[in-house]
This record gives structure tokens, C-alpha cells and sequence, in this order.
């Protein structure tokens, strides 16, 4: 189901996703009642105390110990028990691990995927909390059990109380000082000030976090892309961004300087040389399919934690395609596209995002029997025959 942006939504307190974004996101707090009326843990508090021993799952332990702020890593052998006041466990990329997580993670797509990062749980005894602090990301809070004491607001002053291992503001002033219930939900705008304090032993808290890329990093990634198309235009080895090229200059030739004078001081470098080389650069296109290319790539490089596990029994797209059932993107896969570019996990697809493939991305799903499904080009079925067998996309039966 594409998303209707004017739609009123309970998750967003009875506002539009068109509204919120334009009059809170990146702005201001929202506190929302009830977003999710009835909700109940995604995963109940015990299994995510099993996930914090795995490795492949990331974990903090946050604690006071004599007024002291504590913080450890996981994996944890052995966790606080669950009457001890004050501690919290929080579990990173959660979405990863769990269908449900992964499902609920959906509800939030009238932001970008682009800019969606992951869903953090914490779970929490009366008087746990990680402190007052600022986060530099966009954050839905979602209140999935228990309470929780927020106190928020947006000062200006966000220096941090040194040499502790969190992040701890040291003129923590709240303007905002609510109690949410299973079901509500707090947005927080990056740099707001705010403290969390669990009311009840069996707080649950559900983060779903965004990200956004540093500028630096895009002007980088960019050069990055277009020195990797140079070489691909070349046939010759590129990196990540280079393959399939995109049209463009094709820099076959060699630097020539017939009328170079003599040199007088022969270690100096030629100034036509220098010339030449600023030159070269002025014929480099900067467009957005090349910023399509580095984006896409970049943003849908899996988790380094995620592991695709291919299903022994999938049918054979190429073969035959099935009547029934669906395609459905794994939880972990990341799809993106833009203009004539597709991107899955890190990679460009060599094939052009046609209506299905399009409607896989947008809804993380394609029915076989969709009308659309049968104007998929032989290499888009072989395409997706590939995808399956490398477990980034599963068949279900109907
Ligand atoms: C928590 O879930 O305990 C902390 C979330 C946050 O304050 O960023
Ligand atoms: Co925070």
C-alpha cells in the first residue's frame, strides 16, 4: 500500500505525515498519546535478555554505582536480576533480529528509508535511565511496557560532564516533564535535551532511530563515485561505485604539451600540467545519477552484523514464475532507487527499476500474481533468482 502523506494517522497523535513533517520533524518534540493504543512488547523482556548474550547482537548495560554513571558493552553472560533498582539494558538494530521489530520499524517509512536508521529496545528497572543527554539523530520513543518519566526540552547548552563513559549534560534544565504509558510515544528532534527515568520495573522502551549522513562524507562519497566511473568508463578496475558505468567522458587519452617550453628549472612542475589536470576534472559530470550511485550504494550497505540465510526450497523464477505467493524482502536486506538505478545491499542491481521492482522496494513485497509482475524483463527475473538464492529475498507460499 503506497503511503498517503494526507492521511490522518493515530501513530502521529491524529496529524498527517505531510503535517508532522512540516511542522515538527527536525524542529520540535511531539508528545503523542496513545500512538499505539493496546500495544504489547514486540519481544517480551526475557527474550531480549537471551539476544544481549549473543555476539551478533549489540548491547549496553547502563547502571549507577554509588552515584557513579556505569556503562559495559555485551555480550553479557550474566545480566542485573530484575528487582535490582536502577539498571537498563539497551539492544541496538533490533529491527534486525525480529520480524515484529522489523514489521513495526514499517510504520514509520512516511520518512525516508534513506534517512531511517534502527530500532532500539531498552528494557529498564524503576530508576533506570542512561541520563540526561542530547542525541544528534531524529528518535521516535515508543513506550512499550511499564513507564517511564521523560523530561525534556530544547536548551541551547549542550556541554557534557567530562570523563564519564556516556554521554552525561552538565546543566541538564527540562522544559517538559511527562509520565508515558504503554502505547505513547515521544518524538525528539536531534540536540533535544532529554532524561528518561523508569517508573516501573518492567519498563520497555522502543527507539526507532534515524540517521544522516555528515557532509563530509557526501562530497567524499561523491568523489569517491566519480573517480570510480573514470576507471570503469576505462574497463579497468574501479571500486564500489564503478560498475555498471554510467555514460559519460571517457578519458582514454594521454596528457600531451607539444610547445612545452625548455625548462629552466627542470623539478618544477609544468604549468600546463597543472592546467591540464584542472582541466580533466571540468569534464567530469556531477549529476544526480552519480549521486544516486554513491547514495544508493552507500546507504544500502547491510548492517555488518546482518547474515542473509538463503531458503533450500525456493522455486526457480527463471524456470517458471509462480502463480501464487509473494516475494518478500528479508528483514535485513536494504533496497533503494532512483531514476533508472536500483540498489540492494551495497550493490547497483544491472537491471532498471521497471513497476515491480519499484513496488518491491516501496512496499518490501511483490505478489506474484501482481499484473505487474508479468512485464518483468527476463533479466529482471534472473535478477530476482539471484536475490533469492543469496537469501536477501524470500518466497512465501500463499
Ligand atoms: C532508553 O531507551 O532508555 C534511552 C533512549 C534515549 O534516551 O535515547
Ligand atoms: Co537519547
Amino acid at each position: 500500500m503506497p503511503i498517503d502523506p494526507n492521511a490522518p494517522l493515530p501513530l502521529l497523535g491524529g496529524l498527517t505525515p505531510a503535517d508532522f513533517m512540516h511542522r515538527y520533524w527536525q524542529r520540535k518534540p511531539l508528545l503523542i498519546r496513545q500512538a499505539i493504543p493496546g500495544l504489547k512488547p514486540p519481544v517480551p523482556a526475557a527474550a531480549l535478555k537471551k539476544l544481549a548474550k549473543r555476539d551478533d547482537v549489540e548491547s549496553r548495560l547502563i547502571w549507577r554505582e554509588e552515584g557513579q554513571w556505569q556503562m559495559e558493552r555485551g555480550p553479557f553472560a550474566r545480566l542485573p536480576k530484575a528487582r535490582e533498582p536502577d539498571w537498563t539494558l539497551l539492544l541496538q538494530s533490533m529491527d534486525l533480529h525480529d520480524d515484529a521489530v522489523c514489521a513495526l520499524m514499517q510504520r514509520f517509512r512516511f520518512v525516508p528509508d534513506a534517512r531511517l536508521d534502527d530500532v532500539m529496545i531498552s528494557i529498564a528497572t524503576a530508576g533506570g535511565g542512561v541520563g540526561p543527554h542530547f542525541d544528534s539523530y531524529d528518535v521516535f520513543l515508543l513506550q512499550a511496557a511499564g513507564r517511564r518519566r521523560w523530561r525534556y526540552g530544547m536548551q541551547k547548552d549542550l556541554s557534557l560532564k567530562p570523563d564519564l563513559p556516556l554521554k552525561i549534560l552538565s546543566n541538564f534544565q527540562p522544559e517538559q516533564d511527562v509520565v508515558l504509558e504503554p502505547g505513547d510515544m515521544l518524538y525528539l528532534p536531534p540536540q533535544a535535551a532529554h532524561d528518561g527515568i523508569a517508573v516501573d520495573d518492567d519498563c520497555m522502551t522502543i527507539s526507532i532511530g534515524f540517521r544522516a549522513p555528515g557532509l563530509a562524507m557526501l562530497a567524499r562519497g561523491l568523489l569517491e563515485a566519480a573517480a570510480d566511473q573514470t576507471m570503469a568508463r576505462l574497463g579497468q578496475p574501479a571500486g564500489p561505485y564503478g560498475d555498471p558505468p554510467l555514460p559519460g567522458v571517457r578519458l582514454g587519452g594521454l596528457y600531451r604539451d607539444p610547445g612545452q617550453p625548455a625548462s629552466i628549472h627542470p623539478a618544477e612542475l609544468p604549468e600546463a600540467l597543472i592546467k591540464a589536470t584542472l582541466d580533466t576534472l571540468d569534464t567530469l559530470r556531477f549529476d544526480a545519477a552519480l549521486a544516486a550511485r554513491f547514495l544508493g550504494c552507500w546507504l544500502s550497505e547491510p548492517n555488518t552484523l546482518s547474515v542473509f540465510t538463503p531458503a533450500d526450497d525456493a522455486p526457480d523464477l527463471e524456470e517458471e514464475w509462480p502463480a501464487h505467493g509473494a516475494l518478500v524482502l528479508d528483514r535485513r536486506s536494504r533496497m533503494l532507487y532512483r531514476d533508472r538505478q536500483i540498489f540492494i545491499n551495497g550493490e547497483t542491481a544491472p537491471v532498471a527499476p521497471s513497476p515491480a521492482l519499484r513496488a518491491l522496494a516501496d512496499e518490501r513485497r511483490l505478489d506474484c500474481a501482481d499484473a505487474r509482475c508479468r512485464r518483468l524483463s527476463a533479466d529482471s527475473r534472473a535478477c530476482l533468482a539471484d536475490w533469492l538464492s543469496a537469501g536477501w529475498l524470500h518466497y512465501l507460499p500463499a
